[in-house]
């Protein structure tokens, strides 16, 4: 089983260099490469992600594995390569293709994601799970990350490959990604143990938002001082730093996060209609629930003081009742 995974792990460090070469050398790869550097990537980002293209032949990397004498069945089994349906052999799973290459916390390539070239489905194929990469623990880019993310004690959670590496490219060298937006209780634990805080810097979409509502008491549960950094409506980190530039990002969405408590009373007034008398007192009784969620008292009344300017409405009122509230937590 030894000798499997071995066999796995330089499969997959040769099939990278081999899609990196195929990208920045060959024919095969000149409509990724326009693709990409209409996307921002520069010949540095592509090199330092190891960025690749898987083209569109059934047997590129397949017969480039056998010619090395790799077994068919182990590299399918490694998720490089898949059977055909009618047993007759192997082809190959990534096709057209630009591939991401996801290390584990050695920098060791365990797998792919690759992404279509524009529009499409699925608009990301990963790797499977394998004995060598298993999602739920896998952190896209932590091997990078890990020096600034040790120096810094804080570690930034994005939605996806490209966010992490563009806001890298931008200065950001502490941020990481899960598989997707699913994130699992291992992979704060992991966190945890690299760092103090975590910024979440999820898509500035509802199912961004939604997501990181959803981190917020598995990050907390896991012992991180949670922060979270908002992109305007419909935006991603990707598409912010593409419109207003690296600056403009650093400035205005990863150096200012939000508290936990100021991002979930944004959230929650989404759901409220704030012209409506009854949505106002909704959204403040909601909110009192928010603000009853903090341990200090202090902290309570500087919310608690800021709804009432805005809502003109008195602060001994909704100090009684966040009271009530924080009560019934305890
Ligand atoms: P770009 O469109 O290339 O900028 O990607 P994105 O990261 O903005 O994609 P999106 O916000 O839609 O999704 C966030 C993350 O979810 C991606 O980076 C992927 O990890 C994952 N994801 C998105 N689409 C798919 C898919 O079709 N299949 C799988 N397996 N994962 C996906
Ligand atoms: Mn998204
Ligand atoms: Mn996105
Ligand atoms: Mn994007
Ligand atoms: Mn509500």
């Amino acid at each position: 089983a030894d000798a499997d995974r071995n066999a796995i792990l330089e499969a997959h460090e040769l099939t990278a260099k081999f899609y990196h070469y195929l990208l920045n050398n060959t024919q095969y790869g000149t409509e990724a490469k326009e693709y990409l550097r209409g996307r921002g990537f520069g010949d540095k980002l592509i090199n330092q992600f190891m960025i690749g293209y898987a083209p569109t032949q059934w047997d590129t990397l397949s017969n480039f594995l056998s010619a090395r004498k790799y077994d068919p069945s182990l590299m399918e089994k490694g998720g490089l390569l898949s059977a055909k349906s009618d047993g007759s052999g192997y082809v190959d799973r990534f096709r057209g293709r630009i591939m991401f290459p996801i290390w584990d916390r050695d920098g060791k390539v365990t797998a792919f994601a690759g992404r279509i070239i524009g529009e499409g489905q699925p608009k990301y194929l990963n790797s499977p799970e394998t004995m060598l990469f298993t999602k739920s623990r896998t952190i896209y880019n932590l091997h990078h990350a890990r020096p600034a993310i040790r120096k810094s004690k804080q570690v930034v959670l994005f939605e996806g490959y490209m966010d992490v590496i563009k806001s890298w490219s931008a200065g950001v060298k502490n941020g990481i990604a899960t598989m997707g937006t699913a994130l699992t209780e291992e992979h704060c634990t992991i966190l945890a143990r690299q760092a103090e805080e975590i910024v979440v810097c999820y898509d500035g979409d509802d199912a961004g938002q939604a997501a990181a509502m959803k981190s917020i008491p598995m990050l907390e549960g896991a012992g991180l001082r949670v922060m979270v950094s908002m992109l305007p409506k419909g935006k991603d980190p990707d598409e912010y730093i593409t419109e207003y530039g690296p600056d403009a990002y650093l400035r205005e969405v990863i150096d200012q996060p939000a508290t936990t408590t100021k991002f979930k009373l944004i959230y929650s007034r989404k759901n409220h209609i704030l012209l409506k008398e009854e949505g106002r007192k909704n959204y403040l009784l909601e909110a009192a629930g928010i603000v009853a969620e903090l341990d200090s008292a202090i902290e309570r009344e500087v919310y608690l003081q800021e709804l009432s300017r805005e809502f003109n409405f008195p602060l001994e009122v909704l100090k009684q009742d966040c009271h009530i509230k924080h009560q019934e937590l305890q």
